[in-house]
């Protein structure tokens, strides 16, 4: 069984790698993208290294000047997907996006470089990444926290990775449509409609677009210029694991201000953290940063959180809290709380489970000695695969798997959960 899924799930690796990039499905999105490439990169580094590499290379060789890593990089022309670079129009000598995407890669270049077999290409590689990786972690904190809280904002809810979460509802009252030029969707045509974001939600992402693009895609004005701003504490997260492994990393390089200057950002945002803490929910929550007030949605978001070097409290409280949802659905972890009015079990980031976010907790907790739980996730995430195959997403009561298929960053973590490289506690 087990050597048959790492089968189809390699097949899909190769069936949606363009050469020095892959992309996460054909047909939906045909293009790279920033988190999906470093996730899928994990996939590929159990079977190929270099490739592995490669993938990571390809995403960096597209970083902008200021240090940002686009989300999306259109390496080659493609009308299935909107919105293009014809709306973005970033100016990019490679046509990219012009917002950014969770920062996942600092974790994955340390996971290639603890595991590799070919030590000499890992510290090649890794060297030439480590300046770059920090570049972007400095964006970051410069351009994502001009006030210096410790933690950074989002600017647009696909910067967060989680498009329609229900995180962003009230927030998005504030962005206006007026304006908007007119569009034509494609992922209703690739996907079910009613597994996808609603036109209410297109429209408003399109108007921040817009927006930014006006303001020439000029990171120092952006964030204070956007309606939209939330502290996420999963992308927080993200970053902060990141931030640590890449000290981890400089150190073992022999780079000490790199290590410096990422220990420090680790720290202050794990201090940081705790203001995003509710006693009430027993999770985090995002904060809305243009009113300071705590969202109360309870999301995936303050569960992924779980992934960074949290005080070992707020980890129990977590898993706690996972065991009640682990009660309420047959497949963790749901992205939304299925208790709550807003839940809806096939809506993408409203409900559905994914298996990226599933491993980033199970690895998180696993490390903070919450092993029994994130076991747990663990077990539901290949049931999922076993019984629906390589989806999207899933529901997270029936299993249905949801959105595009033969997906590339879904079958590269099922490599990773079967190869057992979990970081040990
Ligand atoms: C969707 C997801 C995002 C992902 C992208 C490509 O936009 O919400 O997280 O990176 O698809 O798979």
């Amino acid at each position: 069984m087990t050597e048959d899924l790492i089968k189809q799930a390699k097949a899909i690796l190769r069936r949606n790698d363009r050469g020095s990039y892959t992309v996460p499905t054909h047909g939906l999105y045909p293009f790279q993208w920033n988190w999906d490439s470093c996730l899928s990169a994990l996939g590929f580094s159990h079977f190929d290294e270099e490739r592995a590499w490669t993938e990571i290379d390809t995403l960096f060789a597209n970083q902008w000047p200021d240090g940002m890593v686009p989300h999306i990089v259109f390496h080659e022309e493609d009308d299935g997907y909107f919105p293009g670079p014809d709306v973005w129009r970033t100016g990019r000598p490679v046509p990219t996006s012009g917002i950014t995407q969770p920062a996942v890669a600092g974790f994955a270049v340390r996971r290639l470089v603890d595991r590799a077999r070919d030590r000499e290409l890992a510290a090649t590689r890794a060297r030439a990444l480590l300046p770059r990786i920090h570049a972007w972690h400095e964006w970051f904190y410069r351009c994502r926290d001009p006030q210096g809280t410790g933690l950074v904002a989002i600017i647009h809810p696909w910067e967060s990775g989680r498009d329609n979460s229900v995180d962003w509802d009230d927030v998005f009252d504030r962005v206006p449509t007026d304006g908007v030029e007119p569009f034509n969707r494609r992922d209703t045509q690739h996907a079910n409609p009613s597994h996808r974001p609603t036109q209410a939600q297109y429209e408003r992402y399109i108007w921040l677009v817009q927006r930014f693009r006006s303001l020439g895609w000029d990171n120092t004005k952006l964030h204070d210029a956007s309606p939209f701003q939330v502290v996420d504490p999963g992308f927080n997260a993200i970053l902060i694991r990141s931030s640590s492994d890449l000290a981890d990393l400089a150190e073992q390089l022999d780079v000490p201000e790199i290590a410096a200057q990422s220990r420090g950002h680790a720290a202050r945002g794990v201090a940081a953290m705790e203001t995003l803490w509710s006693d009430g929910i027993g999770q985090y929550l995002c904060q809305d940063r243009t009113t300071g007030t705590l969202i109360k949605s309870p999301s995936i978001a303050g569960l992924l959180a779980g992934f960074a070097p949290i005080p070992a409290p707020r980890a129990k409280a977590i898993a706690e809290r996972l065991t009640t949802l682990g009660g309420q659905v047959d497949h963790l972890v749901p992205s939304h709380d299925p208790g709550a009015r807003e839940f809806d079990s096939l809506r993408y980031w409203r409900g559905p489970v994914w298996l990226i976010v599933n491993y980033m907790i199970a690895d998180g907790l696993m490390r903070s000695g919450e092993a029994a739980i994130a076991q747990r996730i663990i077990n539901d995430s290949l049931r999922l695969i076993e019984r629906s195959g390589f989806a999207e997403y899933y529901d997270p009561h029936t299993a249905e798997p949801c959105g595009g298929d033969q997906f590339t960053w879904t079958a590269a973590i099922v490599i990773e959960l079967l190869s057992q490289e979990l970081t040990p506690a």
